[in-house]
């Protein structure tokens, strides 16, 4: 590792596409400042990943604490970043460091506008119950009214981690998997899909299929083989000995929610579809023919999309990047951030992991994503002329910055201190992890 770099780069965002994008860049010899909004590293490695995965989360967070601990990162945690959080955009640019990557995830949620969505008591976004689940504060400690029947749109792994929580934690009478497409469209792993495979309703889900069979057959498939293949997680499936039922509702798109007197939800308007070839993709249409699921709950488990209130140009649930090819590999996607109004990309100003395709893998990809987006800044900075302030000064006029905002210092001296109370306090009470619930808390620990 070279020490001569003039440069330190600012990573915001220390979930996996920020701290492998930090680990490349301060292999580099570049000094990586890493702000984070949440006081733990991870993101979703530690607050998305289901907490049953022990093994596979203490595996990557052994990596993270490697590259927390490389002496040129520096780590703060508890520091929002964007217009409407503590750090605006333009006090970080103020710094003065010689780029910026922003690795801050997909913080919003997608919703499809249906009337009663709003105000209906039981309507949630799955990232908020999987914050829940998984103690990111302050989700952690808020209270989900959830019900007994309970209706998840959207049929990927994220319906599968929430619908584990719902049968095995919370032990809900019924699961309603409502889908746009069909089984063969099915989004999610069956590897995945052991976990909670056991409360599947067989009976049900065989009388579905037949429901839906002559749309199937319509577009080529075999309801019988479709069935089938549904049921092969069985085979492997993780006994949780769960009273909860898995139902799914294929070729229905969502229309209306409906409430009982006291503004619950109390049932969901949704309209049959029948499939039909686009290019490639088989997408759904309505045929007309509507009925209502009797629900009490609704869960949006449809993706998300990124954070429109930091101030990066938004547009479709995306941060906007350079419009045109790359200019030396016209297959490579483009990480720069672009302002459309002055029709220019913002020098020194990029994007990387779901903060760049919103939703998109494992984390692999993200830490693949990040990783290239680090070439693209490095790549940035052999171009550019332009040197960063000397870390101490960036370090002095950020720390009085925090100061000033009433936010704590929490390093990596901290992250590492953290941790060890919580395994402490994990081997006390003889369970698998301990996390706190809040902020204070952890802060209280320290
Ligand atoms: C429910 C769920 C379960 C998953 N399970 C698995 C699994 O089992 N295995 C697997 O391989 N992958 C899994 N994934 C996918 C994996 O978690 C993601 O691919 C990966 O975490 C994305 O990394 P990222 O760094 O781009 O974003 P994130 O992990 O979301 O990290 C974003 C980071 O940015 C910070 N941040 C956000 N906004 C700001 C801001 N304004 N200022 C400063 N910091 C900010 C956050 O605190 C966070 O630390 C799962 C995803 C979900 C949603
Ligand atoms: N355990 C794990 O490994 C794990 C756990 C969680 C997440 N992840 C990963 O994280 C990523 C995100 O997962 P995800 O489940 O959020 O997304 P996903 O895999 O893309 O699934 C999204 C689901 O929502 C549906 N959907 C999207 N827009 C819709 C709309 N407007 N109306 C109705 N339905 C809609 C999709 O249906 P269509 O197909 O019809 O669009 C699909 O069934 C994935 O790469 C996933 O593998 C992994």
């Amino acid at each position: 590792m070279s020490d001569a770099s003039p440069h330190t780069i600012a990573v915001v965002g220390a979930g996996p596409a920020g701290l492998y994008a930090a680990r490349k860049l301060a292999e580099a010899g570049h000094t990586v400042l890493l702000l984070n909004r949440d006081l733990k590293p991870g993101g979703l490695a530690e607050y998305g990943i289901y907490y049953t995965k022990h093994k596979m989360k203490e595996g990557l967070r052994k990596q993270f604490r490697k590259i927390l601990a490389m002496p040129n990162v520096h780590y703060y945690g508890g520091v929002q970043v964007g217009d409407v959080y503590p750090i605006k955009l333009q006090e970080l640019y103020d710094l003065g460091c010689s780029a910026v990557l922003f690795c801050i995830g997909a913080q919003g949620t997608k919703m499809l506008g249906l009337p009663g969505e709003e105000n209906a008591v039981g309507v949630f976004h799955a990232k908020d119950l999987v914050y829940h689940f998984n103690k990111l504060p302050p989700f952690a400690s808020q209270h989900f009214d959830v019900g007994q029947r309970v209706g998840i749109i959207g049929m990927g792994n994220v319906m599968v981690d929430v619908a584990h929580w719902l049968t095995c934690d919370k032990h809900v009478e019924e699961v309603v998997v409502i889908a746009r497409r069909g089984p063969a469209e099915r989004a999610y792993t069956d590897k995945e899909m052991r976990e909670i495979c056991e409360t599947l309703d067989q009976d049900d889900l065989k009388a579905e299929i037949e429901r839906i069979a002559p749309y199937l057959k319509e577009v080529g498939q075999d309801p019988d083989a479709l069935y089938e293949a549904m049921l092969e997680p069985l085979a492997k499936a993780k006994s949780k000995g769960s009273p909860s039922k898995l139902v799914f509702r294929f070729l229905c798109s969502s229309k209306q929610i409906l409430t009982d007197e006291n503004g619950r939800v109390s049932g969901l308007e949704v309209e049959y579809n029948k499939l039909v070839a686009k290019g490639e993709r088989l997408s759904p249409k309505g045929t007309g023919e509507t009925t209502t699921l009797p629900i009490d709950t609704l869960v949006y488990a449809i993706g998300d999309q990124v954070d429109d209130q930091v101030g990066l140009p938004f547009e479709w649930g995306k941060y906007i990047v350079a419009p045109t090819p790359h200019p030396t590999d016209p297959e490579r996607a483009r990480y720069e951030v672009y302002d459309p109004e002055k029709e220019e990309i913002l020098k020194g100003v990029f994007v990387g992991g779901w903060a760049r395709v919103a939703s998109d893998g494992l984390v692999g990809k993200a830490r693949a994503d990040g990783e290239t987006a680090a070439d693209e800044v490095m790549a940035y900075l052999e171009s550019e002329a332009s040197n960063s302030r000397s870390w101490d000064d960036i370090k002095q006029q950020l720390e009085a910055h925090l100061s000033q905002n009433d936010i704590p210092l929490f390093t990596k001296e901290q992250v590492a201190k953290l941790e060890a109370a919580e395994q402490a306090r994990a081997a006390e009470e003889d369970r698998e992890f301990f996390k706190f619930d809040t902020n204070e808390e952890m802060l209280e620990t320290l």
